[in-house]
């Protein structure tokens, strides 16, 4: 069975309180509980983390035992160069999330450390980004998997 590692990063504990204007109303359970149910669906397992601190999530990655990664590294998206190096490491497919369209909003959001190396982005799509990117992961490396 496939297994996928979800990593929610700093503040994103306080999702359904923080800045409801910008990140909706559900909170982190919420996000979670919508991720666990198509994982049953797709027929694949997961990991799901949420950490405050940069070290512990470059720990995570670094021993991660998963076949791919879906990500909101949240603030470090902006600073992290640690971060970016972890997931190059683990080397396997990746999507990085954000709840809000990062690029519409202040210009230091505009960077991301991550985006580079992750096979791709989705900014914007409030909670159904985490769900689409669940869905992309698993069709990925579905396809992989075939023999060929
Ligand atoms: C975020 C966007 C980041 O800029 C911000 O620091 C977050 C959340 C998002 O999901 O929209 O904490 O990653």
């Amino acid at each position: 069975m496939l297994k996928i590692l979800v990593i929610h990063g700093p503040n994103l504990l306080l999702l359904g309180k923080r800045e409801t204007h910008i990140y909706g109303d559900m909170t982190l359970d919420d996000i979670n509980r919508d991720l666990l149910k198509k994982a049953d669906e797709l027929g694949c397992s997961l990991d799901i983390i949420q950490r405050d601190d940069e070290g512990s999530i470059v720990s995570l990655i670094g021993v991660a035992q998963a076949d791919g990664l879906l990500i909101n590294p949240a603030a470090y998206t902006h600073t992290s160069v640690a971060i970016a190096d972890a997931i190059l490491s683990m080397a396997k497919p990746a999507v990085e999330v954000h709840l809000s369209n990062i690029y519409k909003r202040e210009s230091w959001r505009h960077h991301s450390y991550v985006a580079p190396v992750v096979t791709g982005q989705i900014s914007g799509l409030g909670a159904d980004g985490y769900i689409l990117g669940l869905e992309f992961l698993i069709k990925t490396l579905s396809s992989q998997e075939r023999p060929t």
